[in-house]
């Protein structure tokens, strides 16, 4: 005779040598003799109580269905591990990417004002010292590598130059006197801003020059009266500066200035993209070395999910399971003090109480 377990679905097999309806009348009486003796038999379903006067008691369950073992522990534990690290991932990546980025910004502009700083100091030097004292000792000339600021400034970043090929200076102006000082269209973009608004000190950013990324300073060169005698009119600028620069050719150049007039900018750069590639190495470097330390932690803490938990639900879910199919000689191994160790004995209790029941109801 076949019944279903009403609790957990299976199907229970009886072997009978008697009659269903024997059974059944027999069924009332046995329940309360049951009760009387005390015997907890739990939500067991009257169908099973039947079985109390059979001499034998086969156990017929459907196997585990093999699909339901195909997403273990282990890869729910992994996928969500690799979900949460794929998460972080990405975060830590738009972080650290920030981050370096802003870094490479600072570097990149530190290097930038330095050699600002550098330059407006050497034209400094060259207008307050070196120029006054060779006027004063020689009043009627014009030398221009010691009374020309622009000459000084850009034959020193040459020297510069020589170390750091991809550095930029240069006094960009619209008509210079010398054509090396030609603003390109960028530059003249920028001149017109500060000719367009006489309170913006400087402009900085990035800029494409060339084929390279570089960070930009610039700022405005504004005309002041004592420019006037070189750069107003021809007749008041020194006979050497006019044979010099080809006035008599037609080149009136750098002249007709007016005071307040933006007349070019301080125009420096130096190269970003190295620094942007170095940081976006970093970047990945970074991202590397958080994946391999992840993957290793992976690889312990399987290690250690295995060991301490997996293999002894395994453990335990075998036993039960052939305590199930009616092997009550397997010993369930309840060593340890954790939940499992608990789980297990509880198991064990349960395993005796069960064939304590069994085996008044074959009796
Ligand atoms: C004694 C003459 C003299 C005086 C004064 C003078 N300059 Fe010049 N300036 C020159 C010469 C010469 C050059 C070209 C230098 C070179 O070859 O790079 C020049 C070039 C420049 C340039 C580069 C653009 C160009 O035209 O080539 C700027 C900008 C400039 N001067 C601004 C000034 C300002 C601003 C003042 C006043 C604060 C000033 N200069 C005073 C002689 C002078």
């Amino acid at each position: 005779m076949k019944y279903r377990c009403k609790v957990c679905s299976h199907i229970i097999v009886a072997a009978d040598s008697r009659n269903e309806q024997d059974a059944e009348q027999n069924q009332a009486a046995e329940k309360k003799q049951l009760q009387t003796k005390a015997i907890d038999v739990g939500n067991r379903p009257p169908e099973t109580k039947s079985l109390t006067k059979k001499k034998t008691i086969n156990l017929n369950f459907a196997p585990d269905n093999p699909s339901t073992q195909s997403f273990g522990l282990r890869a729910k534990f992994n996928l969500a591990i690799c979900v949460v690290f794929l998460c972080a991932i990405i975060m830590l990546y738009f972080l650290a990417d920030s981050g370096l980025k802003k870094d490479a910004e600072n570097q990149v502009s530190e290097k930038a004002h330095l050699l600002m700083t550098t330059m407006e100091q050497t034209r400094d030097f060259t207008s307050n010292v070196i120029k006054p004292a060779l006027y004063q000792a020689l009043p009627d000339r014009f030398i221009v590598e010691g009374m020309s600021s622009s000459f000084c400034a850009r034959t020193i970043f040459d020297g510069i130059q020589a170390s750091y090929p991809q550095y930029y200076f240069k006094h960009a102006a619209p008509h210079p006197r010398n054509p090396i000082n030609q603003a390109d269209v960028f530059e003249m973009s920028i001149i017109e801003k500060f000719s367009a608004n006489p309170e913006l000190k400087a402009w900085q950013g990035y800029r494409i020059q060339g084929k390279e990324k570089v960070y930009c300073i610039m700022k405005p060169i504004v005309a002041e009266k004592r420019c006037m005698r070189c750069h107003s009119e021809p007749s008041l600028a020194p006979k050497e500066l006019l044979d010099r620069y080809e006035y008599r050719h037609g080149n009136e150049n750098g002249f007709h200035r007016s005071v307040g007039e933006v007349i070019g900018t301080l125009t420096v750069s130096v190269p970003a993209s190295v620094v942007v590639e170095n940081t976006r190495n970093k970047t990945m470097l970074f991202v590397k070395i958080i994946a391999l330390a992840f993957v290793l932690l992976v690889v312990v803490i399987n290690f250690l999910f295995s060991k301490m938990i997996l293999s002894p639900i395994k453990h335990l879910a075998n036993n039960a399971d052939d305590i199930s199919m009616g092997r009550f000689e397997t010993h369930i191994d309840t060593s340890g003090t954790d939940e499992i160790a608990k789980l297990a004995k509880a198991f064990n209790r349960m395993k005796v109480s069960i064939k304590m029941v069994i085996d008044h109801l074959a009796r």
